[in-house]
């Protein structure tokens, strides 16, 4: 792959923050290690921390070993990689500051570094809106790039707050960067079971003709946490649940499971499918989201630092969409995420009709133990069928089995993570695994929806460790 890349430039803004020690310098440090960054290469760090390059590599050093320590297998490799790194002092309201940041990237010896430029924005997404417009000031935007060399922006997820706040930020963005050149980046996509999933369906032929209103009696997609908000109350007040993971991971999981088949392997014509499943999704109305929705927020919540003493933020919701389309019409597909919750465990479960008669149910049981397929995205990277099996014996009854297949002991290689596969692409500008404008703000529409029809009706309580309020069982059904 290294030979294909041009010599470039990473900006990070919010470069002393957790997800830059935890992922992105450690992912940079590997994706070099392993070969697959060209010679050149430098990582500029944009904070106001008021360091010298020295002293951001020394703090780089030590975050990275606290946060991320497993990552490192190699010192005097890291060392390497830790002297590629910069720092520019950048008051992220002042345009002074991103002029600094001009002269510090063209600075760089080896031909391209300062022509093809990387920056990823993994700071709040309020302060999205400032750091871009003062790149144009600056002449750092992607519309104002030399001819030669690239330019391009990553802005980590909450892209904005509501739909309101994206399409501003959209606009902004597109007033200086065009639309190739902008990568939103939600991990999930990254992950090796969710690319999966487009990959179990359309290269299987026992699956999909299967998969559709007529086979199909439901969806369940889980994304649970045994662990709470970690420290990030400020944000979480911000975002609450729906923000954080329903409007981005759970809709991205639900789109890959219902999109159409793409005309071809393409960014756009992917893309273009999954925006088609996202505009399908049925908005919330007052009279629809009771039997919907049912929002939670974990004993404790309130105690957070950084978290109101009166709180109505969600710390867990379960959702009931709908799809209005051809193939999806009539079956519901349930969604619960939520923080504090029994374990951890992300899967998505498909389950099948039964067969119109069940000649070997037990008497008492129920009539039917259904077909399902069990895709797990973590811990456990597996796909699961279950199917009813004749029990050993004399009596003619079934029990449910399960075939199993499991990434890890399939195969003998790892695949890459999450932060090494996306960074990778976006070097390398493939935007198949980011989210499109139209998607992002459609996801914003179904979220402001649910928003919008709860109003100002307060979450409803729920114990650490359980699966969220009990009363989340009412939109079953
Ligand atoms: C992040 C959310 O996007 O994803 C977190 O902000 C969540 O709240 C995390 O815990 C889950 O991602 P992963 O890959 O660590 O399971």
């Amino acid at each position: 792959m290294s030979g294909h890349l041009d010599n470039f430039t990473i900006i990070i803004f919010g470069a002393g923050g957790d997800l830059a020690s935890r992922k992105l310098f450690p992912s940079v440090y590997q994706l070099a290690r392993w070969g697959h960054l060209p010679p050149a290469y430098r990582v500029i760090g944009v904070g106001r921390a008021g360091q010298s390059h020295e002293g951001f590599r020394s703090f780089v050093k030590e975050r990275v070993m606290a946060l991320s320590p497993e990552s490192i297998d190699d010192h005097d490799r890291f060392d390497e990689f830790c002297n590629r790194l910069f720092y520019v002092n950048v008051d992220l309201d002042k345009v002074e500051g991103y002029h600094a940041l001009h002269d510090e990237i063209m600075n760089a010896r080896g031909e391209g570094v300062c022509n093809n430029l990387l920056f990823y924005l993994s700071t709040p997404p309020s302060l999205a809106p400032g750091i871009v417009h003062n790149l144009v000031l600056a002449g750092l935007g992607g519309r104002n790039r030399p001819c030669s060399g690239w330019r391009k922006i990553v802005v980590e997820k909450p892209f904005g707050h509501d739909l309101k706040s994206a399409v501003e930020l959209n606009g902004l963005l597109e007033d200086a960067f065009e639309e190739r050149q902008i990568y939103r980046i939600d991990h999930y996509l990254g992950k090796e079971p969710v690319q999966n999933i487009m990959v179990f369906r359309f290269s299987n032929g026992m699956f999909e003709p299967l998969w559709n209103r007529q086979y199909i009696e439901q969806v369940q997609i889980t994304i649970a946490e045994e662990f709470g908000i970690r420290g990030r109350g400020a944000y979480y007040e911000e975002a609450g649940l729906l923000g954080d993971i329903i409007q981005n991971h759970g809709l991205q999981l639900l789109a890959a499971i219902a999109m159409e088949p793409p005309v071809e392997l393409s960014p756009e014509a992917i893309r273009d499918e999954k925006a088609k499943v996202l505009r399908s999704v049925r908005l919330f109305s007052s009279e629809s989201v009771h039997g919907s929705v049912v929002l939670g927020q974990y004993e404790g919540y309130r105690l957070e630092k950084g978290v109101a003493a009166d709180s109505r933020v969600e710390t867990c919701a379960s959702v009931k969409f709908h799809l209005d389309n051809w193939r999806w019409s009539g079956v519901p597909f349930y969604m619960k995420a939520g923080k504090s919750l029994s374990r951890t465990v992300t899967e998505i479960v498909i389950t099948f009709k039964c067969p119109p008669q069940n000649f070997y149910a037990i008497s008492g049981a129920p009539s039917c133990t259904p077909n399902q397929v069990i895709l797990g995205i973590q811990p456990d990277e597996t796909v699961a069928i279950r199917f009813g099996t004749k029990r050993p014996g004399e009596e003619m009854v079934t029990d449910p089995v399960f075939m199993k297949f499991d990434y890890r002991t399939s195969f003998a290689e790892k695949g890459l993570t999450p932060y090494h596969r996306l960074l990778l692409d976006a070097i390398a500008g493939d935007q198949m695994n980011f989210i499109r404008r139209d998607s992002v703000e459609r996801s914003w529409t179904v979220i402001d929806s649910i928003r919008e029809a709860i109003g100002d009706e307060a979450p409803e309580p729920y114990p650490v460790n359980s699966w969220g309020p009990e009363s989340s069982v009412r939109i079953y059904g």
